[in-house]
């Protein structure tokens, strides 16, 4: 069923396991995420980036596909159709009235007071509608769609103001910026572990880990255990479907029917996301 992410995320957390959040790109994303998941016996997230959206046809075209697939493929598991780092609390009530049952309203470029500001005019919207709202403090580093943050941008969220962000807006769950990138990691990631440490034991709140690409094993299982319940990931999905359209067109240089490179694709990314719901725990948890 669709549902919001506050229940999988508490008992994420409170079973000390993660739940991917997993982002759509097109069709061939959309099915291998749903499948994915489904015969992983996982609940997940399907992260929707305004740019992604817009890609897809809109925030009513993406529900209606995943509704339909959901059907079709008589989804059991837990499924949230997430706004990812919303930009506007405009945009995730249009999200919202689409049919999206979680957003990020990511404020995390304003000050302090605006952030909490933007953050707690969503919740007070969202929760009146049972739909599940994440925030940000401090900046993640590198590049999704629009979202672009230079290394100098990139900042490390501050723990004192994290407890006062959660404490004014009740949202339910938070991204703490602690040196996660966006994109492929230049080198071994540094993550502020301490910090997390510090945001952990003031907050009840499942944390959110974005970047989760390229990330060791040891250090997710670090953040999990530090409170971290949501990882999302995109990057390592459309590197891995890439590489197979690569691949499958290369050794054919007659073809041209998209189901014959996009199917492996789909494969690809389905097989990508089924590693990562093992690596997360989240697997055999629905
Ligand atoms: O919000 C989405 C993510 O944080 C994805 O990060 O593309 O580095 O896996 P990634
Ligand atoms: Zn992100």
């Amino acid at each position: 069923p669709l549902v919001s992410m506050k229940e999988m995320l508490e008992t994420a957390k409170a079973e000390g396991y993660a739940v991917g959040q997993f982002n759509l790109n097109n069709l061939e994303f959309t099915q291998a995420i749903l499948q994915a998941a489904q015969e992983e016996n996982s609940p997940v997230i399907l992260g929707v980036s305004e740019g992604a959206a817009r890609y897809m046809g809109g925030f009513v075209t993406v529900v209606t596909i995943v509704e339909a697939l959901m059907a079709e493929y008589e989804v059991t598991v837990p499924v949230a159709i997430h706004l990812d780092h919303g930009s506007s609390f405009e945009k995730c009530v249009e999200a919202i009235y689409a049919g999206f049952t979680s957003v990020m309203i990511d404020g995390s470029h304003h000050p302090l007071e605006e952030n909490i500001a933007v953050t707690k005019k969503v919740v007070d919207v969202a929760h009146a509608l049972g739909i599940s709202v994440e925030a940000e403090l401090g900046r993640i580093g590198g590049q999704e769609d629009d979202l672009i943050v230079d290394d100098a941008e990139a900042a490390y969220a501050i723990p004192a103001e994290c407890d006062e962000l959660i404490r004014a807006t009740n949202v339910d769950c938070f991204a703490p910026a602690l040196g996660s990138v966006h994109g492929p990691y230049k080198g071994e990631p540094n993550l502020g572990f301490d910090r997390m440490k510090e945001v952990s034991e003031l907050t009840a709140v499942p944390l959110v880990l974005h970047g989760g690409t390229g990330i060791p094993t040891k250090d997710i299982q670090k953040a999990i255990s530090l409170g971290t319940a949501k990882i999302n990931v995109n990057t390592e999905s459309q590197i891995s479907s890439a590489k197979a359209v690569r691949e499958t067109l290369a050794n054919d240089a007659e073809m041209y029917d998209p189901r014959k490179y996009m199917g492996p694709a789909r494969e690809a990314i389905k097989e990508t996301v089924k590693g990562k719901m093992r690596e997360f725990g989240s697997s055999q948890k629905a």
